[in-house]
């Protein structure tokens, strides 16, 4: 009799809760697209090892063993291939899930066209602002790394602790994944929200020579200089910046560089040419602006397994830097995200085919991801935390992280922590009058080509800028002739490129 009603109780159980007590079932067929070249931090080689990791995992799980994963593979490059390797797999059957692209004009028609299927879609990349948009065209795109808006709420919170008013940005641009462009639009979308003032200057990373007097002279009259480009650009800055004694007292400056942590830190100045000292010392006054880093004992396993596939793969790998970078984390704890959000789904009686229910189900989560908690807000973007490293000792030039950052605005002082670091003791000056003389053989000519190009450049900015945000406030003061020039020649592809990926509202 009691084996009867243990019976009777078993199956009710079964019946009425299905996906809670029995293990999922189901053969989930994933793509992949990534770039199958390993210069990118986010290559397949690379990132493939960390969804490997996850499906064993899943495997190994009393919920989730009876999940088969067909991962499949397709070279995305960084352009316009993803959406066709997308578009052909539709001969076949449309996959249950999609991972990446990571570059933005990439991601953007494969994000377009998988929303349209109905498709969930989940990328440690897409980082730009424009991805925002989840009613429409990017409806299933859940992002697993922190955006560049996220990261630029940080640079907001220490503005308004700091209270300062005004930012000069200088990012390169090479016109083709054009990441700087990106990072600097998400600063500039949250700071001109909150009417900081900014102004900015491009670097055209086609050309090997900063025109850093051009710069300089523009750099007056900012508080705070906020910088988005490779390591020896940064380096070639800072150095004018020192030498024009711009880092004492008047300007605070921020470099940001989220992914690749070899570009910064301990010996980021160092290049073994005559230079180094005095680059040492004026990086004793650069803040660097990155992801911070959180590990926990499991972590371990992972990254020697990473290291050890990349090392198979014949990736370098340096001894004692870390293997793992946040794009691999992201992927692995993107496939954990999608198990959840399927059980969860199907739980309530839907399939694998339900790709918008799917993906609402990944939004507003936090689980524990494999280095630590992740949490995702209610428009699907995860919410991230960063921290500020900076050089704590400037004789032996190592480097600390200063603060860290939570997304919810608030950051915390690490030990090292000097509030005299962000205190601007002097007012940003103008520039020094001696300056205008030396730059102008022809004052006249200058001036005037100045005005008209000036002008062209202020619709070039402006436009690009558009698309992303009406509201915009932006002062533009004077460039120099060749950069002008330059922007110029790009402004129709600029424009063309952006419409065909972010189209005008
Ligand atoms: C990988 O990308 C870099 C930079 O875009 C390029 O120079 C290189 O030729 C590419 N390598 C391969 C094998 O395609
Ligand atoms: C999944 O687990 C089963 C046994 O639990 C094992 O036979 C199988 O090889 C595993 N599959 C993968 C892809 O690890
Ligand atoms: C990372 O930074 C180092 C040092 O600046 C550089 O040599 C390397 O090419 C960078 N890697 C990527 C993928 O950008
Ligand atoms: C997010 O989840 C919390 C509880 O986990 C809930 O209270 C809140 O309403 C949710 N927000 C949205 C926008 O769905
Ligand atoms: C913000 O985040 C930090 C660190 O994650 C936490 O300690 C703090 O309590 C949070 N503050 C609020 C107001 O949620």
């Amino acid at each position: 009799m009691s084996c009867f009603i243990s019976l009777c109780l078993s199956i009710w159980v079964v019946l009425m809760m299905p996906g809670r007590t029995s293990a999922l079932n189901d053969n989930i067929d994933v793509m992949v697209l990534l770039p199958d070249n390993n210069t990118y931090l986010f290559s397949y080689q690379r990132v493939f090892p960390a969804i490997e990791f996850a499906r064993k995992t899943l495997n190994g799980s009393e919920l989730f063993g009876g999940l088969k994963f067909n991962v499949r593979y397709e070279n995305s490059g960084c352009g316009g291939d993803a959406l066709f390797a997308l578009v052909d797999k539709q001969k076949e059957e449309r996959p249950d899930l999609v991972l990446g692209p990571v570059c933005e004009y990439a991601a953007a028609p494969v994000m377009r066209v998988a929303s349209h299927w109905n498709i969930p879609v989940i990328s440690a990349g897409a980082l730009a602002t424009g991805f925002r948009e989840k009613n429409s065209e990017f409806s299933h795109l859940t992002r697993i790394a922190p955006t560049y808006l996220k990261m630029a709420e940080t640079f907001l919170a220490i503005f308004k602790d700091f209270t300062w008013r005004t930012a000069y940005l200088i990012y390169e641009d090479d016109k083709e994944e054009r990441n700087c462009f990106f990072t600097m639009e998400g600063v500039f979308t949250v700071l001109s929200e909150y009417h900081i003032v900014t102004d900015l200057a491009v670097l055209n990373s086609h050309e090997e020579r900063v025109d850093t007097d051009g710069i300089i002279s523009s750099t007056y009259g900012s508080e705070v200089v906020i910088m988005c480009a490779k390591a020896d650009k940064i380096r070639e800055l800072m150095l004018a910046f020192h030498r024009r004694k711009l880092t004492s007292d008047s300007h605070i400056f921020f470099n940001i560089e989220l992914f690749n942590s070899s570009s910064y830190g301990d010996g980021s100045w160092r290049r073994g040419d005559k230079f180094d000292n005095e680059a040492k010392a004026a990086y004793s006054f650069l803040n660097t602006v990155t992801l911070l880093r959180s590990t926990k004992p499991e972590f371990e396993v992972f990254s020697m397994e990473m290291k050890k596939s990349q090392q198979e793969s014949g990736i370098p790998v340096c001894e004692d830097c870390s293997a793992v970078n946040m794009f691999m984390e992201g992927f692995h704890d993107a496939l954990l995200l999608y198990a959840f959000a399927l059980r969860d789904v199907m739980s309530n009686g839907l399939t694998k085919k339900d790709g918008r229910q799917i993906t609402h189900s990944m939004w507003n989560r936090t689980f524990e991801g494999i280095a630590g908690q992740v949490s995702l807000d209610a428009n699907g973007d995860r919410n991230g935390d960063f921290s500020i490293v900076r050089m704590t000792d400037p004789d032996a030039g190592t480097h600390e992280t200063i603060m860290n950052f939570g997304t919810n605005g608030t950051f915390k002082p690490m030990p090292g922590f000097k509030r005299e670091w962000f205190s601007l003791r002097t007012a940003p000056e103008p520039p020094p009058p001696k300056h205008i003389e030396s730059s102008s053989g022809g004052l006249g000519v200058s001036a005037v080509t100045g005005l008209i190009v000036g002008g062209i450049l202020g619709t070039a900015l402006l436009m690009a800028f558009y698309f992303f945000r009406k509201n915009y406030r932006i002062t533009i003061e004077r460039r120099t002739p060749r950069e002008e020039c330059d922007i110029g020649k790009h402004r129709q592809l600029r424009e063309d490129s952006i419409r065909s990926n972010f189209s005008a509202a």
